[in-house]
């Protein structure tokens, strides 16, 4: 082809930026641009991706960063993207609030397992957070080399609850792999949302953390007490068995004691016959295998789950290990800034028991945040939270929020992403 003058040579390389863009970014299910696919990880581990490029008013995809954003044992796809994060609810309703209007989002089904993602024989499902993390950066280089345009893009890995104990190891693996030039990448940061990063932690802050919000009296503090007690006994002697059914236990002990009480956010109001599914709701199962199958041409997959019971067994053994070491690591090791956010109305992973093992861990930097100044954080004149940040370490408390912090206050939400990533 002859090109004759320079307004021809940008023509014909705005027809190849357009054709470029066509083929890897799709038309997929709800607005914005899309791109989706499989990655074998294992030899009969198939983990799923679902990219949703930015619907911010930018001239590029890339001037934005990308966010890898789960849950942990939960499918990213349904649980996240229709109930709270995405762009779209199950009945088509635009979601105000939402994170792709700030940056790209990369949703990922871990383990093998849930949601999209599958194994073709049961000895493949992940046995520990190891293999998750190894799986997770055989995808991420898939991706990267399959959409070699975010391999210069800044990346943060953002999750919440177990996948706030997953991330951090996922991270350090996701660094060495670039350390040994496996995977190119520019990643920045590590975010955890009332993370599981120390279960024992958890489970010690509810009796006190119920007891100050008035939820039990001291009897009950004492019985929630000696029951966690003993859970912290049977994690620290590494009887999974034992400690699975133990925080069972408790759970049905202040289900009891406390009433039809919302784990996720003990000020939700709670009606006598409110049935709280926690993350596995029928109706998003059935919207997903019914609408967004089809439209992802996914009809291979005739189920959906949003939690894949057998490939959580899989995982008891370490479930309840803490991971701060992984967290520590990071801070030591590696240039990467790790970041917790925690709603302070939730119980599951309850703000005290958070920055319990905050104040327990060790890292080189820690003086730089022990002694930061932790101050109030507004969003359009509204108090909504605090932060303290130092020594590559934040911490934001959340008001008005539960376990799931953007669903409860997206403004807030808001306001650490753009803390975090800088965008736009
Ligand atoms: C998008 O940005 C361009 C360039 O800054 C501006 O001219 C245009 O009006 C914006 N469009 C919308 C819908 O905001
Ligand atoms: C899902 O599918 C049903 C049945 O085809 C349809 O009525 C509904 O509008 C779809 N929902 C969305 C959000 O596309
Ligand atoms: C979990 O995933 C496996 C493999 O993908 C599948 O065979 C199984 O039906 C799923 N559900 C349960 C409850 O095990
Ligand atoms: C994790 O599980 C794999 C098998 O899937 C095993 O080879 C490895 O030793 C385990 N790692 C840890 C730390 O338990
Ligand atoms: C399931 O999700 C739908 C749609 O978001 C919601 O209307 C319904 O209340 C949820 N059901 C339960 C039991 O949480
Ligand atoms: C849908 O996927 C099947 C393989 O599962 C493939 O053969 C077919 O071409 C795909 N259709 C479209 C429209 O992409
Ligand atoms: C903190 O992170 C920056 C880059 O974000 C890095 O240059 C610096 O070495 C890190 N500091 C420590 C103490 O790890």
């Amino acid at each position: 082809m002859q090109l004759k003058s320079s307004t021809a040579i940008a023509a014909y390389a705005v027809i190849l930026l357009q054709l470029i863009n066509w083929t890897t970014a799709r038309r997929g299910f709800g607005p914005g641009e899309q791109d989706w696919n499989y990655v074998e990880v294992r030899k009969g581990a198939h983990l799923f991706y679902w990219l949703h490029y930015t619907t911010a008013n930018v001239s590029s995809f890339y001037e934005r960063p990308l966010a890898i954003w789960f849950k942990g044992g939960y499918a990213s796809t349904g649980s996240g993207y229709f109930e709270y994060v995405g762009p779209i609810d199950i009945e088509g309703q635009p979601r105000a609030s939402n994170w792709m209007q700030h940056m790209n989002v990369l949703f990922i089904d871990n383990p093998v397992g849930t949601g999209f993602s599958y194994v073709e024989s049961f000895g493949e499902f992940a046995k520990n957070d190891t293999q998750n993390a190894l799986d997770m950066v055989t995808l991420m280089a898939h991706f990267l080399r399959s959409h070699p345009e975010f391999q210069r893009v800044p990346l943060h890995i953002i999750s919440e609850s177990y996948g706030g104990k997953m991330s951090p190891e996922f991270a350090l693996e996701l660094y060495r792999a670039q350390q040994r030039g496996e995977v190119q990448c520019q990643l920045k940061s590590v975010v955890v949302g009332n993370p599981f990063t120390s279960p024992v932690d958890n489970v010690l802050a509810y009796a006190p953390f119920l007891l100050q919000h008035g939820i039990i009296d001291h009897d009950a503090y004492s019985k929630i007490s000696r029951a966690a007690a003993k859970f912290e006994h049977w994690v620290k002697f590494g009887n999974a068995k034992e400690a699975v059914q133990q925080y069972s236990k408790i759970d049905e002990m202040i289900e009891e004691i406390a009433g039809n009480i919302y784990f996720h956010n003990i000020q939700r109001r709670a009606h006598v016959d409110n049935v709280f599914t926690y993350g596995v709701n029928q109706t998003v199962g059935d919207f997903v295998v019914n609408n967004v199958t089809k439209t992802l041409n996914l009809t291979h997959m005739p189920r959906w789950e949003a939690r894949n019971v057998t490939a959580l067994i899989e995982l008891t053994p370490g479930m309840f290990k803490p991971s701060v070491n992984f967290v520590t690591r990071l801070l030591d090791e590696t240039p990467i800034r790790m970041v917790v956010y925690s709603g302070t109305m939730d119980l599951i992973a309850p703000t005290p028991g958070t920055v319990n093992w905050i104040d327990q861990m060790q890292w080189g930097s820690k003086k730089s945040y022990v002694d930061a100044t932790r101050r109030p954080f507004l969003v359009d004149g509204f108090l909504e939270g605090y932060e303290k940040q130092g020594g590559n370490f934040s911490m934001f408390w959340v008001l008005r929020a539960g376990h799931l912090v953007h669903q409860d206050n997206p403004a807030a939400m808001a306001y650490i992403l753009r803390e975090i990533t800088n965008y736009g």
